[in-house]
């Protein structure tokens, strides 16, 4: 039997940590005398201070500082061009830099005390004057200022079209043109944003919660001009982000600021209203028209999306493309413009710009379906694209057919009466709907070291993340396989800059790249430990034809006679070889790159149930058959899809962060005014992983699940909602009142 762990339900190896209270989050790690601090944020959205009055602050017993513009200066970033590794094309906001007020709830001062309350109150006693400019927060009322998206951001690919969409959708028979909403949303997983700064001996120790500890240990090195050898970020744990720590958020620029100025640990954590300051994904207001000939042919699709960013950074997000991309079509116009308004710079969150992008598109299919009186389903099968028309290449491999039928199959379509408001339970209207999903499957250059001691003990190390998806379940199992050992022989160690570089974790690449170089890493070792068991003497694979050799279980044994083998730890000692280490580099090929488009997809059939009287909406099932490839773990993949079928669901129906324009600020910015479901909203979700073997994307055949589960849902939602009342609700999120 050969040692087997992936693609098998391997339980969480940190689980046990998460749920003892052993595994540290950032703000869980103590430092004797610890400093703490408190910031405060400005109450206008634009203008200058004009005065900051911190005397009766700093005349507090315990406060050492009170940090502001006046007495941050000099700090080398302000004289340097730098991007962290996820920021937009633009200027980066810069901290306590100037008088400049830019946003609301803009970081203006950071206050340090011996105690985090004195520190909160001492903020309480500083007194700002502010010279206020006009504003304007509303994307509707200024589309008349937009600008075409520039590129420059990881992963964003101007959107291309084809054909003459104009034309073809004025001789077409069959059309729709509707614009779709989106309301803002911000980040709220349960762990807040903290940080904990120790300098020591000119060097740097950093706690942090982020999904990448590189990218902060550059920004560090960059903004404070510390050599980077000097910083070290330590982030082991992140109880959630999904994309609110891909880039450095501020409160990381104020802990060290004050730890390098007052020679103390400082500990500086962003409150729950202040998660509600940093990046939000984007209002954007989108038109989509469609043509279709009488047997359901697609003649034409026009897409085009408006998305919001602040005045410095031009936030960028991939909403349009997949519509050139999703469907058979020879006439194909794109289009995607951003515009700047006077907030801070929007930031990813989870699948950004597909949900926007997937919402849209797939409620204008289901509008086009009801023009054509044709099935929702067979008119996605009948404009199926086996090709990467957008780009005029194969996929590595799709398999969406598959998720079509067998999602069908288990959610039981074809019961399904196709007319509105034609299903019912006494007063409530009952309705299914139909939505497909795709994403990149990317892979990023990474490395990994492994350790294998004389103890039979692997220890493997990459600097990456895991936000709660399973990096290091997924990990262990790679390695573990790779190398033949027992899965409890093997360590998997991730969050720290002395670790070997890895990417940012996110855009559902961290099991492709970060695997890739787990697997690559421990055939190193593996070849090393050939060489050793044909080259020792007294071995009995001495002078052997390596490819004989087989690992399982620890041991080495021959694949013809098993009863001829031995244990690596005792091949170590009669060679006596006490550890075998190794660091590899792994990364994308790129002539498979250029030849094939590398997606995963999905398809999300979803139930509603919807109160005649009160228009409440609830959604009672919901499959989601998904094509990711290679399933490193049922179990882990599973979570991660109901993870983002839950905030879809969200999504369609309960969160939006509110904007007063008469003050430019979010209103709702806490949990018990922006809504997020809770355990009653969610009901039957079943998933569905198909068979999909693909050689080509990556040596694991893995194409990630982390943003693809989330993508649908709100679509299917939404046109489920149609299916029940006939009523099209085109702005998110449907609450009763858009029902009704
Ligand atoms: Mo994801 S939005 O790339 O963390």
């Amino acid at each position: 039997m050969k040692t087997q762990y992936i693609g098998k339900p391997v339980s969480r190896v940190d689980g046990l940590a998460k749920v003892t209270g052993t595994a540290k989050y950032s703000a869980d790690f103590k430092v004797e005398g610890t400093l703490y601090g408190y910031i405060v944020s400005s109450s206008i959205a634009k203008g200058k201070m004009i005065s900051i009055d911190t005397s009766q602050a700093m005349a507090q017993k315990g406060v050492l500082q009170v940090f502001t513009h006046e007495n941050v200066s000099g700090l080398p970033w302000f004289s340097i061009k730098y991007k962290d590794m996820d920021a937009p094309t633009g200027s980066p906001f810069r901290p306590l830099h100037d008088d400049k007020i830019v946003y609301s709830g803009q970081p203006v001062a950071l206050v340090i005390a011996e105690t985090f309350e004195l520190a909160r109150y001492a903020s309480s006693l500083i007194e700002i004057a502010y010279q206020e400019e006009a504003f304007t927060t509303d994307l509707i009322k200024n589309l008349g200022k937009s600008y075409k998206a520039p590129s420059g951001k990881i992963g964003f690919v101007q959107p291309k079209s084809r054909g003459d969409a104009e034309d073809a959708y004025e001789q077409a028979e069959f059309k729709m043109s509707s614009s779709y909403q989106h309301g803002a949303e911000h980040h709220n997983p349960m762990e807040l944003f903290s940080t904990t700064a120790i300098w020591e001996n000119g060097k740097l120790t950093v706690y942090d919660k982020t999904q990448g500890v590189s990218n902060c240990q550059f920004y560090i090195g960059n903004v404070f001009g510390l050599a980077y050898k000097d910083v070290r970020i330590i982030s082991p744990y992140v109880g959630g982000a999904f994309g609110s720590g891909l880039r450095p958020q501020y409160q990381l620029f104020m802990a060290v600021l004050a730890a390098l100025e007052l020679k103390r640990p400082v500990k500086v954590g962003l409150t729950r209203q202040q998660m509600f300051t940093f990046g939000h994904r984007p209002v954007t207001t989108q038109n989509v028209a469609l043509s279709a000939s009488a047997d359901g042919t697609l003649e034409s699709i026009k897409h085009e999306a408006f998305s919001e960013t602040s005045r410095f950074e031009n936030y960028t997000e991939i909403i349009v493309n997949w519509s050139g991309t999703m469907y058979n079509c020879d006439h194909v116009k794109l289009k995607y413009d951003l515009v700047g308004l006077d907030m801070y710079t929007p930031v990813d969150m989870r699948a950004p710009g597909a949900v926007t992008g997937a919402h849209a598109m797939e409620s204008a299919m289901d509008e086009l379906a009801y023009e054509l009186k044709m099935d929702p389903l067979i008119f996605r099968l009948k404009n199926y694209a086996d090709e990467d028309q957008t780009e005029g290449k194969p996929f590595s491999s799709k398999e969406l057919i598959a998720c079509y039928r067998e999602g069908a199959e288990k959610f039981g379509w074809t019961k399904r009466n196709v007319e509105p408001r034609s299903m019912r339970e006494g007063n409530q209207l009952i309705g299914w709907g139909v939505a497909t999903a795709a994403w990149d499957a990317f892979q990023m250059p990474s490395r990994a070291k492994a350790l294998l001691s004389i103890d039979g003990k692997l220890v493997i190390s990459s600097g990456t993340s895991d936000i709660g998806t399973g990096t290091y379940t997924i990990m262990t199992q790679i390695a573990a396989e790779s190398l033949g050992l027992k899965i409890d022989d093997v360590t998997f160690k991730l969050g720290d800059t002395n670790m070997p570089i890895a990417p940012l974790e996110g855009g559902s690449w961290t099991a492709a790249s970060v695997g890739s170089a787990v697997k690559g890493v421990c055939e190193d070792v593996k070849k090393k430990l050939t060489k050793m068991a044909v080259k020792t003497e007294g071995s009995p694979f001495y002078r052997a034809d390596k490819h004989d050799l087989s690992f399982d279980s620890g041991y080495i044994s021959d694949v013809n006679d098993s009863s001829r083998n031995i244990s690596i730890v005792n091949l170590m000692r009669l060679a006596g070889v006490n550890s075998i280490e190794e660091t590899s580099t792994s990364g994308p090929n790129p002539l498979n790159k250029m030849k094939y488009t590398f997606n995963s997809h999905a398809a999300v059939f979803a139930e509603v149930k919807v109160d005649e009287d009160l228009g409440i909406v609830r959604v009672t099932r919901v499959v989601c058959a998904v094509a990711a490839g290679k399933i490193l773990n049922p179990k882990t993949a599973r979570s991660q899809i109901l993870g983002g079928v839950v905030w879809g669901i969200s999504k369609a129906l309960k969160e939006e962060s509110k904007m007063d324009h008469q003050y430019g600020r979010f209103m709702n910015h806490n949990l018990s005014e922006y809504h997020v479901p809770v355990n009653k909203d969610i009901n039957d979700i079943e998933v569905i992983f198909v068979e999909e073997k693909d050689d080509i994307v990556n040596p694991l055949g893995v194409k990630g699940v982390g943003e693809i589960g989330i993508i649908g849902v709100a679509g299917a939602i939404a046109n489920a909602v149609f299916h029940a009342t006939g009523v099209r609700v085109r702005n998110l999120p449907i609450t009763m009142d858009k029902v009704l």
